[in-house]
């Protein structure tokens, strides 16, 4: 039982990628190894205690980003956009549900990503897939597609320019509370969502007035002026997240210095193989991918494995399960959590269960199912009695066509004006806000509070 950040190469493992020079996958290793973490212990406690209150029922998650960062797409304005959508989103879900909205992007190391299929064939030539830009590249030649370490290199110097821009964006003034209204996009202000959020912000920007009359001086108060936003990926590509790990001076506890939090995937989360043992043994919280394929006996052998002391904000279960699928698979999962007494924080990704593959070969997924999990999700907590404590999204603050439907009515001819994604579609921003609009409604209905401002007001 004896668990070391390298105690996962023993196991069996999923997904992992072959290096054709083991030196050379060393070399990297090391190398990285070497380098400064990017994120620190006290800040993935502090976000541990963030999601107790979740789990609590006293606070809401929202977690979103892309589906994968790509070296090719990398811009301060994307990150600074996905990032306003975030902060809108937040604000949407705080005010209605007057509860802290705690917020983690996928971002700043969300690079590698599962594959249903390990390889692809075409024209008779069989490759590995594409496992995202921090394993290999997604052109079908033979050389972009073998995995090549040094790219792990350069997902770390790409993560942590994102970090540094997101903590200067959130900590610098332009998360500030005052500027609400700026956070509105141009090409999501045009939409009904947008002028919605419009009216909310200018209540926010009322009752902030209010306060400063009463003498609540802004300069005081860092919680107006400044936003915590988390970071979280998939823990997929374990030499790196190894060489990234790093024991805390003040616990003598190990932490995964490479996000925040750490999920697995639903590819990968079998208890006894490598990417578990990885997990159990950093004291990061966790996510955990729960597809229609999990039972509830393995999700308490899984719950054993990497919260034996059942310690609350420790684990975040993510259910992925389809739209259709949900009511049949969640309640048996959350019984037996409730059964058992463990402390999980109950998460809702509607996105992965509800991906579809259209005729001419494009991945998509319709805002009517995404929302159908959504309200499903709501529905099955409210009759098991538990909290529906987050939303996670593939997001992005860009006006991209890649999701079907929405108040802008996307079809399937306009997919291909604006679709960009090299992995998994995601929503845009106009989207993602009229998503948040519909869970501030579950969220305000549930605790029976006052209705949210309409675009008219
Ligand atoms: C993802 O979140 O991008 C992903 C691949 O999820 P899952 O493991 O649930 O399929
Ligand atoms: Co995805």
């Amino acid at each position: 039982m004896s668990w070391s950040p390298q105690s996962w190469r023993s196991f069996p493992i999923r997904q992992a990628p072959t290096y054709p020079h083991a030196a050379a996958a060393l070399a990297a290793e090391t190398e990285l190894g070497a380098l400064p973490p990017l994120i620190f212990a006290g800040e993935a406690r502090a976000l541990r205690a963030d999601l107790a209150r979740v789990a609590a029922g006293e606070a809401f998650m929202l977690l979103g980003g892309d589906c994968a960062e790509t070296f090719a797409e990398f811009h301060a304005n994307a990150v600074r956009d996905t990032l306003k959508v975030l902060l809108q989103m937040a604000v949407v879900l705080s005010y209605a549900a007057r509860a802290p909205v705690v917020k983690v992007a996928r971002l700043a190391g969300q690079f590698a990503k599962p594959r249903s299929a390990l390889t692809e064939t075409r024209d008779g030539t069989t490759l590995p897939s594409y496992f995202g830009d921090i394993i290999n590249q997604i052109a079908f030649t033979e050389a972009d597609r073998t995995p090549d370490p040094l790219r792990m290199l350069r997902a770390y110097s790409q993560a942590a320019i994102t970090l540094n821009l997101l903590r200067a964006f959130t900590q610098g003034g332009f998360a500030d509370l005052h500027r609400v209204h700026q956070w509105n996009q141009a090409f999501v202000a045009a939409s009904p969502q947008g002028e919605q959020y419009r009216a909310l912000a200018y209540r926010i920007e009322e009752s902030l007035a209010f306060m400063a009359a009463c003498g609540v001086d802004p300069a005081r108060a860092p919680q107006l002026r400044a936003a915590t936003v988390y970071t979280a990926h998939d823990a997929l590509l374990l030499p790196y997240e190894e060489a990234l790990t790093r024991q805390d001076s003040l616990t003598g506890d190990w932490y995964a210095c490479s996000a925040h939090l750490l999920w697995v995937g639903d590819r990968t989360r079998q208890v006894d193989h490598a990417h578990v043992e990885f997990l159990r043994g950093v004291a990061n919280p966790l996510g955990m991918k729960c597809g229609p394929t999990l039972q509830p006996e393995d999700l308490l052998r899984l719950l054993d494995a990497l919260n034996p002391t059942n310690e609350p904000g420790r684990i975040t279960l993510i259910a992925r399960m389809g739209a259709e699928m949900l009511a049949a698979k969640l309640p048996g999962l959350i019984r037996a959590v409730q059964r058992e007494g463990r402390n999980v924080v109950w998460c809702c990704d509607p996105m992965h269960g509800n991906t579809m593959t259209l005729t001419n070969g494009r991945k998509t997924r319709s805002f009517d199912r995404i929302l159908a999990e959504v309200r499903a999700f709501f529905a099955i907590h409210a009759a098991e009695g538990t909290a529906p404590g987050g939303i996670h999204l593939e997001m992005t603050g860009k006006d991209v066509t890649e999701c079907l439907g929405g108040a802008q009515r996307i079809a399937e001819a306009d997919l291909e004006r604006c679709y960009q994604t090299q992995c998994d579609p995601r929503l845009n921003g106009t989207q993602a806000l009229e998503l948040a609009f519909v869970v501030a409604e579950l969220l305000r209905e549930k605790r029976d509070l006052p209705a949210l401002p309409t675009a008219a007001e």
